[in-house]
């Protein structure tokens, strides 16, 4: 819609004969009965699974995970002086040689990723989609950044004014600690893990309490793969651990994703002893994600790219849509639309092909949803049936008065809905920032000129224009937020690496 001599109000206040021009539909009357889940397409793992039926042959492989051994619990000093004595001589390795162990990982994973599906759906309790997604993205991390150091991570020669030599080189901090949550127990632990790794690190990696038995799998390919055992080592637990890990002063960096209060705790402990170095932290956080609706867009796509960013992984990803804005003149259509889709959803066990959204984690996730949904009992504008057993917690959707009233990011299918006015559109931009938080946003509309508005004023890591807000793609997407949901840099971007970097320079005089 590129009529210039009409303001974005204008527009918006009455896009009718624009849409029109643009070939869509504005007044569908039935609901979606479409395949709403794929699984995602990722650029580089070469898994070429595509559709439901070829998923369903994998079934069978889901019903039971491998067996995994824990390690015994290990107190974190020993851990600690371990990697502090194996450091020296992995920061020596040329970056090649890091490099080719996390290829080596990508092409373990790959060749194991029935059984690293069969853990993810038996103890993270993924749909079959998702847990493919989750192999396809982890073996993206360590092909993507391990191009990444051996473009970036090589030594640079800079000028020498005054004649002299001026060598720049990237090399290991240390002991890094990464602490990962349960919702990607694959990717993001082994996003994190490898970034450290082929940096010149020496990595305690503490996974989730509820999703032990795939990272320590994961670190089984890893030394697999030729990272030494005191390079890469696991500490099983939960935060009592993960604080001793963050609180030990010989942990030189803490790679952190997680939830906003754990992100701020861990952020007191690093500066709350004067007597230890500052300590680098990266943290990637909760999000409190809205969608933006204007008149113009496209009632099908915005339908299915709001359940596909609320529902998918039972909306237990920090990407997922939080609060859906629609403008006030196409709300009622389209909730009556998104109504019609949900009742196509199927809910139910996550290791049967058919089911598109599968339970929350566990039973403290559960109890907090389903009280959550009772205390606003007379705002539900829909939710659906789901199986008794388990913890199924309904797609629900929640109309609020005011889009001001939801603070508070709710980890699961629910969805909480808005409406704002035509010209109103900076404003709802600016109200949506005023919360906070700043991981993902979404934009529905024909209108560029609504979309550069939206760019320039949205603080968020990721805006995302007529498609869903979920599933950045490592190495197109970079992912990762501002204000209470980070402090970058993105995972999966150029500026990653960098970051677990000391950086050095030696200038030599003739
Ligand atoms: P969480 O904060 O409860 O736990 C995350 C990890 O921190 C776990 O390993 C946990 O054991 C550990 N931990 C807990 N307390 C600790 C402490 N005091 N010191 C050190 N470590 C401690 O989060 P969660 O429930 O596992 O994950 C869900 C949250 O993660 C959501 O808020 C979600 O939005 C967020 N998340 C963010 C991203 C992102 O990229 N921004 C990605 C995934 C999840
Ligand atoms: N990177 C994950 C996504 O984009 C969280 O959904």
């Amino acid at each position: 819609l590129a009529d210039e001599s009409r303001s974005v109000d204008e527009l918006l206040a009455d896009p009718v004969d624009y849409v029109l021009e643009t070939g869509g539909t504005r007044h569908p009357s039935i609901p979606l009965p479409i395949e709403l889940f794929g699984p995602e397409r990722r650029n580089s793992s070469g898994i070429d699974l595509d559709d439901r039926q070829i998923l369903a042959a994998t079934a069978e492989d889901m019903a039971t995970a491998p067996d995994v051994t824990l390690p015994a619990a290990t107190d974190v000093d020993t851990l600690v002086t371990n990697a502090q004595s194996a450091f020296a001589e992995w920061d020596a390795k040329p970056v090649e040689e890091r490099a080719t162990c996390l290829e080596k990982l990508a092409d373990l994973l790959e060749d194991h990723r029935s059984e690293l599906m069969a853990l993810a759906v038996n103890e993270a309790k993924k749909t079959i989609p998702d847990a493919l997604g989750e192999v396809r993205e982890a073996v993206d991390f360590c092909r993507y950044y391990a191009a990444e150091a051996r473009a970036k991570l090589q030594p640079i020669e800079l000028p020498g004014p005054t004649g002299e030599q001026n060598m720049l080189r990237m090399g290991g901090r240390g002991v890094w600690g990464c602490i990962a949550p349960w919702n990607f127990p694959l990717a993001i632990f082994l996003g994190q893990v490898t970034a450290a790794l082929v940096s010149g690190n020496c990595v305690i990696a503490k996974p989730a309490p509820q999703t032990p038995r795939i990272a320590a799998y994961a670190v089984k390919l890893a030394h697999q793969a030729g990272i030494p055992e005191a390079v890469l080592q696991l500490l099983v637990g939960g935060a009592e651990e993960g604080a001793a890990l963050v609180d030990h002063h010989g942990i030189a960096g803490i790679a952190f994703t997680g939830s906003v209060p754990t992100g701020k705790a861990i952020a007191r402990a690093l500066v709350a002893d004067d007597d230890r170095p500052i300590v680098p932290l990266i943290a990637e956080t909760g999000g409190l994600n809205a969608m933006i609706v204007d008149s113009t867009a496209l009632p099908e796509q915005v339908v299915r790219d709001v359940v596909i960013s609320g529902f998918q992984s039972a909306g237990q990803r920090c990407s997922a849509l939080r609060l859906l804005l629609l403008q006030e003149d196409i709300a009622e259509r389209t909730l009556t639309m998104l109504k019609g889709a949900m009742d196509a959803l199927v809910v139910g066990d996550p290791g049967d092909p058919r089911s598109d959204v599968g339970p929350v984690i566990d039973q403290a996730a559960y109890d907090k949803l389903m009280a959550y949904r009772d205390s606003v009992s007379d705002r539900i504008i829909k939710t659906i049936d789901v199986p008794e057993d388990g913890f199924f917690v309904p797609p629900t959707l929640i109309q609020l008065d005011s889009m001001d009233d939801l603070n508070t990011e709710w980890f699961g299918p629910i969805i909480h809905v808005a409406t704002w006015k035509a010209e109103k559109l900076t404003e709802t931009i600016h109200r949506i920032n005023a919360k906070g938080f700043g991981l993902t946003m979404g934009l529905h509309s024909r209108v560029a000129r609504a979309a550069n508005i939206v760019e320039a004023r949205a603080k968020v890591g990721n805006l995302y224009v007529n498609r869903s807000m979920i599933g950045a793609i490592v190495g197109s997407q970079p992912f990762g937020g501002e204000g209470l949901s980070g402090t970058g840099p993105k995972a999966g971007g150029p500026h990653y690496l960098p970051r677990f970097c000391a950086e050095r320079v030696t200038s030599t005089d003739t």
